[in-house]
């Protein structure tokens, strides 16, 4: 009987890997689980790569829509910054905090147009590429802000008078010294995380829970 594109696919453990500032830890971190393909990268044109011999297939995707691939089942697992899996709302399993990709999702100002304290930006503009997160943030404070919705460089939304304020991601601190910003408030930290499709998760159960325990004891040895 000639199997079809379903039975032939439940053979695979899928993978939705970030491009980005994610892969290459995450595809090292899988690698020394025994995932790997060849030309794995995130540079290639190559969107997915498939190792046949170990029955694994790596979709590389934009970093917002990991959350996306891994609920609808296209991926069965994922690697994701808590920060994206947050603000997409999406419904998955969260597996592991992976450890790498630490960062924090903060609120931001101009230097020279700071003021007093936090209420005082009440009613004002806010560029981020994480409305849903800054709402909340900013509910909680009891704030109704407008939210101005950027896909990348959110910096400059107040330098061009777009908004009084930010709410992004910082790292480094770099990109707020070099563009004259200055935190006014951290909202939350951020690790990569190991999710699952949730239906996956039962019908790949051994595959998957061997991944975690292999990646468990790979993160334990390196602290
Ligand atoms: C992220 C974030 C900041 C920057 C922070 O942007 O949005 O801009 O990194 O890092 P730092 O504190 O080390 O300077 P990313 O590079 O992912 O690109 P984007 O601006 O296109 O979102």
């Amino acid at each position: 009987m000639v199997a079809n594109a379903s039975e032939y696919l439940s053979d695979y453990l899928t993978i939705a890997l970030p491009k980005g500032k994610l892969f290459e830890p995450s595809a090292k971190l899988l690698a020394e689980a025994g995932l790997a393909a060849d030309n794995l990268s995130d540079s290639s044109r190559k969107l997915v790569i498939t190792n046949e011999r170990d029955k694994v297939r790596f979709i590389i995707s934009k970093t917002a829509d990991v959350p996306t691939y891994v609920e609808y089942g296209a991926a069965d697992i994922g690697v994701i910054g808590k920060d994206v899996l947050m603000e997409s709302g999406q419904d998955v399993y969260e597996l592991l905090d992976l450890g790498f990709g630490r960062c924090h999702l903060m609120m931001a100002v101009p230097k020279d147009k700071k003021r007093e304290k936090l209420s005082d930006y009440a009613n004002t503009r806010v560029a981020t590429k994480f409305p849903h997160i800054a709402e909340k943030f900013f509910a909680r404070n009891g704030m109704q802000m407008e939210y101005i919705k950027l896909n990348g460089s959110i910096e400059l939304g107040p330098i061009v008078g777009l908004s009084e304020s930010i709410v992004d991601i910082v790292e480094t601190g770099t990109t707020l010294r070099e563009n004259n910003l200055e935190e006014i408030v951290p909202i939350m930290n951020a690790t990569a995380r190991l999710i699952a499709n949730r239906v996956s998760f039962r019908l790949k159960f051994e595959r998957i829970h061997k991944l975690m325990t292999d990646i468990e004891a790979i993160l334990k040895k390196r602290h």
